[in-house]
Order: structure tokens, then sequence, then C-alpha cells
């Protein structure tokens, strides 16, 4: 047992023609000198192993996990060993995207914990990250109503006293979406607000609301026009409890409301870092409060393979952890200790049937034929022996890309495709299709000849005949359209790479849905700020920013008939700690959410700000 171990980390932007330096210091505060012992962490960023470190010598990296020794090897009791790092991916911006977690191997191969000091700009004292929940600035509600996604059509007249609650089935979808969200609430009242709900000729996601004399009628097409109807009642009647001054519950009110967009979308990576079953249904529900119809869930990354796959046990067997001596090293915040978790066909069978009730569909996702380095190191059989060289992911993986010309490589691909249109019923399933290397397989003798994009391109049709056959849409990543892999039919790509990307899909028949990193991938930092957390790749966006992107602005006219709607992408390898997760995500998932319902001309982002600040934080102290 080894203590007193410490890690201090600072970062010097480059200066000139002075590079950029990340300076580590061990410090081993103890009474017992170290001897032929190994330094690993793990972090967001990757080091460039093309670069000498000083006074270190690097052994191992794969993406962000790095194992470095000290030159001598040996550590003195109350000594410190510096070192530097002079290339790395990206320059660091945020605190978070530097080391998290760090160990020791020692030299019997037991590992000790190091305590990790976030890392801070060079020449300053330690800091303190920003980890309270983000509140939009500037709001106010002229009408006093506290409504997201704001209504296509509302008039509200006078005030009263908010009910205690709605009088619905206690056993009904809205009663279960409150027990979720707002357990200690009692939204569902027997001596609340009766509320009838009516069948009419009405697109299945719309409904017209009308309450006066204390009782209220939804008339909607469908079940989701329902909820849809008694979420914006309790939305008003939350706000009037928790807010009499500036809030009301009218008197008399009407509204008729529809969507804008039929894909209101949010993608959550449960690759990166795990999320048991009973998290992801709260968060499930809270879409649901944001209207939010399709919840794309990230399966499989480099990182992990998260859901079983009977025929395959060694895929989460070992594919799901990460840790100190597994197949997959410690990364993104973890340390030696086994970690990670995958999902039982019963709990997603669960998850669907919830979200299904909450009128969403669930669109999984297995990310192929890139993406791949927890598949390949569970089933390592699944690469060409052959194959000599190493090729690069852009997140540092090694040779992570499953290989069309491994005879054995399609029906795995098969039986997982086919594990998911069985667990998931719903029209979408996305196949990936982001970051194939372009010098994937160049080594592989089974492969030779053939370029990695004309690979890849077989892969997907193969898959998008099946999805078709299947009587599905093929989703993917914009570059699922590369090489004519995905063709129009059926399909619908999410463009990511910038706001430019989406047209030029569109213009070439896709259906596009729109999530251009810059403004709606959620783990972008909000805010310059060094002790912000989040990401930097693709800059930083405030929760007005987020707001303020309009979709619909990117089409010149005429083109917006391709454009099925909005998504945020919550990827998560910086969400290790789930207060970056809820400062990063809300309320800029409501900002999302109210571009995909709500018409641009009634967007209004002083109104939103107020509104938003009674929406549910999922794990938020109440
Ligand atoms: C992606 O961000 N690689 C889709």
């Amino acid at each position: 047992m080894t203590a007193g171990l410490h890690l201090a980390q600072e970062w010097w932007p480059a200066e000139g023609a002075e590079p950029p330096r990340w300076v580590l210091t061990l410090e081993n505060r103890g009474d017992t000198a170290l001897e032929g012992f190994t330094l690993c962490w793990t972090g967001h960023c990757k080091l460039d192993p093309a670069h000498p470190l000083e006074n270190a010598q690097l052994l191992r990296r794969v993406s962000n996990f790095t194992e470095v020794a000290m030159p001598g090897g040996a550590l003195a009791a109350r000594a410190a060993w510096r070192f530097t790092v002079r290339a790395i991916n990206v320059p660091l911006r945020h605190w978070s995207e530097a080391a998290q977690a760090a160990y020791l191997v020692l030299a019997d191969g037991t590992t000790a914990d190091v305590t990790v000091e976030l890392c801070r700009p060079g020449g300053t004292a330690p800091g303190t990250p920003v980890l309270g929940l983000a509140q939009a600035e500037g709001g106010r509600l002229d009408d006093g109503l506290a409504l997201v996604p704001w209504p296509h059509h509302v008039v509200a007249e006078g005030a009263t006293t908010p009910p205690p609650g709605l009088s619905v089935n206690p056993e009904g979808d809205f009663a279960a979406l409150c027990a979720l969200l707002f357990p200690g609430e009692q939204l569902v009242d027997p001596a609340g607000i009766p509320v009838a709900l009516e069948s009419a000729d009405l697109p299945e996601e719309a409904y017209h609301l009308h309450f006066a004399g204390g009782q209220a009628r939804i008339a909607a097409g469908g079940p989701s026009g329902h909820l849809y109807g008694q979420i914006a009642l309790a939305q008003l009647l939350r706000a009037a409890r928790a807010d009499p001054a500036s809030c009301r519950f009218p008197a008399r009110l009407t509204i008729e409301d529809a969507p804008e967009h039929g894909w209101r979308g949010t993608h959550l990576d449960v690759a990166r870092q795990y999320y048991p079953p009973d998290e992801l249904a709260r968060f499930i529900a809270t879409l649901a409060w944001n209207r939010i119809n399709r919840f794309h869930l990230h399966l499989t990354d480099d990182e992990a393979w998260r859901f079983e796959l009977p025929a395959y046990p060694e895929l989460t067997a070992r594919g799901a952890w990460r840790g100190h001596g597994l197949a997959i090293p410690p990364l993104l915040g973890s340390g030696a200790a086994r970690h990670g978790g995958a999902y039982s066909r019963a709990e997603l069978a669960a998850l669907v049937a919830l979200a299904g009730r909450f009128g969403i569909t669930v669109v999984p996702e297995i990310d192929v034929p890139g993406h791949c380095f927890a598949a390949l190191a569970a089933l390592p059989w699944l690469r060409d022996p052959g194959e000599t060289g190493e090729y690069w992911s852009i997140q540092a993986f090694p040779n992570n890309s499953l290989n069309p010309a491994v005879p054995a490589m399609l029906p795995f691909v098969e039986a997982a495709f086919g594990e998911l249109l069985d667990i998931f019923p719903g029209k979408w399933v996305h196949v990936g299709a982001d970051e194939v290397p372009h010098d994937a397989w160049t080594t592989s003798p089974l492969a030779t000849g053939r370029a990695a994009p004309a690979l890849q391109a077989g892969v997907l049709r193969h898959l998008h005949a099946m999805l078709r056959a299947a009587g599905r849409v093929t989703t993917a990543w914009e570059e699922g359209s590369l090489g004519g892999g995905i063709t129009p039919e059926a399909a619908l790509l999410i463009a990511w790479q910038s706001p430019a990307s989406a047209p030029p899909l569109a213009a070439a028949g896709y259906d596009v849905v729109v999530a251009p990193a810059q403004h709606y991938y959620l783990n972008m930092a909000l805010d310059p700020g060094w002790w912000e957390p989040g990401a930097s790749w693709a800059g930083w966006s405030s929760i007005a920013a987020t707001y303020q992107f309009d979709p619909a602005a990117l089409f010149t006219s005429g083109a917006t008939g391709r454009l099925a709607g909005v998504q945020c992408c919550i990827w998560s390898e910086q969400l290790h700690d789930r207060r970056v997760f809820r400062r990063l995500v809300f309320p800029r998932l409501s900002a999302v959410a109210e571009t995909g319902w709500t018409a641009p001309a009634r967007k209004d982002w002083r109104r939103f700000a107020a509104a938003s600040r009674f929406m549910p934080v999922p794990g938020a102290a109440l």
C-alpha cells in the first residue's frame, strides 16, 4: 500500500515560436521511496507519441490512456518528478480536457492510486471548477406562462390559485412520467383539475387544450398529443406553485399546438461512460417533458460495447469493461479499477417500452465499421491476422475499424444488427459510419488493393439492404453517404461536422437531421473560461447561441423539404462526473427542444430564458 501520491498539472499555451507545454509533477508525499514503477493516467486529451517527452519515457499510449516511466526509475520519499509533454492532439482550453485519474504500477505489478489535482493554467494557483447548474440569463416572462417548448397558439386569461394537481388516470402515461421526474410533487391528484382526453382528427403529436371553469379538455389524434397537453398544464402548475410572483396559472386557457419538426432528437453516448438503466429511465422522462421524440442511443464505440449479444458473449464480457490489465485499458477519467457495464436484452426492451409510453422512439446505434476498438479487443479473431502496420483513428485508437475483407466480419455485423432489430421496433436503426480512418486496412493482406472508402461503402450498402428488407430506415452520421454506401431511399443522415454539412446532403436527396457540433454537441463548453468544463474542438456554445441557432436558415427556400429536424448530441468523454453532465446538458437540451417544436417566428430568448428555470434536471438537488 502506497499513500500520499499526488499528480499536479499545468498548461502553458504556445507563445510565439515556443510550443505549448503540459507540465506534470508526480509528488511522493509518503515516507517510502518508489523504485521501478510506471505512471498511468487517463483524461480527454491524447499526447502525440511522435514527440519525445522531456524527462519521461513513453511506454504506451492508447487514445487518452498514457503510461510513462521515470528516467532512472527511482523517486525518493518526499520528492517530486516533473516532466513535460510538448505535443497533444488539441490545445487544452478547459481543465476537464487534461488528466482526470492516475495510478502507479509498482515493481511487483500491483497498482497504487494517485490523487489528481485538476490541471491549471501555467503560473496560476489551483482553481475551482465550475460545476453548478447553468442558468439562462436575462429572462423575463411578460405573460407569466412558463411553457417550454412554446406552443403554436396560446390564449390565456386571468389567473387562479394553482390547483392541487391534475385528476387523471393514476396508472396512465402522464402519471408514470410524473412519478419518474417529480416523485415528491403529487402532480396527479384526484382532488385536482379533471382532465378529459378526447380523440380528434389531428396529426399524431398535435393537441388542442381548453381549460375553463376548473375543467380541462385535451383533444388529440393520439397518445403523444394527450401526453403533451397534460405536460403543458403541469408546466404551468409547477411554475405557478414555485414562483407565484412571476408565473400564473390562468383561469381560462386555449392552446392549439403542433410541432415544427418531426425529428426532435437527443443522442446519448453510453459507450464512453456507462449510465445505469434507472438513470436512463429518468433521462427518457426528461426528454418527454421537453417534447423530444427520438432518443438516439449510441451503444458502441472504441471504449466499450454495451449491449449483450448472446452468440458473442465475449463482446460484453471483455468489451464492456476497462481497467488495468484488461483488454481495454483505463480511459476517460477511470483509473486502475475495473469500470463499465452492459445492458441486457430485458433492460433495453424495458427502456424501449418506457420511451414508447412517453412518445419517444429509441434509435439504437451500432457504430460500424469505425469506432470498433472495443469489439476488436473482445473478438480479436475479427482482425486480419496478416495485418502488419498501424493506423490511428482521430481519437488515437490503433487499428479500430472492422475489416470488411475478413470473412467473419459480415456474419458478426449481421448478427449484431439482427439483435437490434429484435429489441428495437422503431423505424430507424443507426449504423454509425463516421470517422473511418482514410488509411484503414492498408496493411491488411486480405484487403489489399481496395481503398478504405470503397470497403466502407460496401459494408454500408449491405447493411442498408438488410435494414430496408426489414422495413427500417437506415440512419447514419453524414459520412454514410461517402462512396455511395447509403443511398437516399429509406435513409436519414445526421449532419454533424458543421452547419454547412446539411444543405448538400439534402440537395443529394437525403432526409437530414441538423446536429452541428458547433451548436448542438452539448459536451462542448458553455464559455471559453478555463474553469468551465467541456470539450473545445468544435468551439463553445452559450445557452443563448444554442437557442438562437436556426436550422431552417441553412437551406435556401424550397430545400427545407428534406429537413427532418434537429438533434442535440451528448458525447460522454468528459462526463464521468454527473455534475459536469448536468451543467453542460441543461438547459441547452431545452433550447434545442424548443427549436425543434416551435416555429422560428415564435421563439423568444427572453421568455425561454425565464421559463427554462422550471424544466427538470435529473439528479439535481431540488
Ligand atoms: C461524430 O461526432 N463522430 C459523429
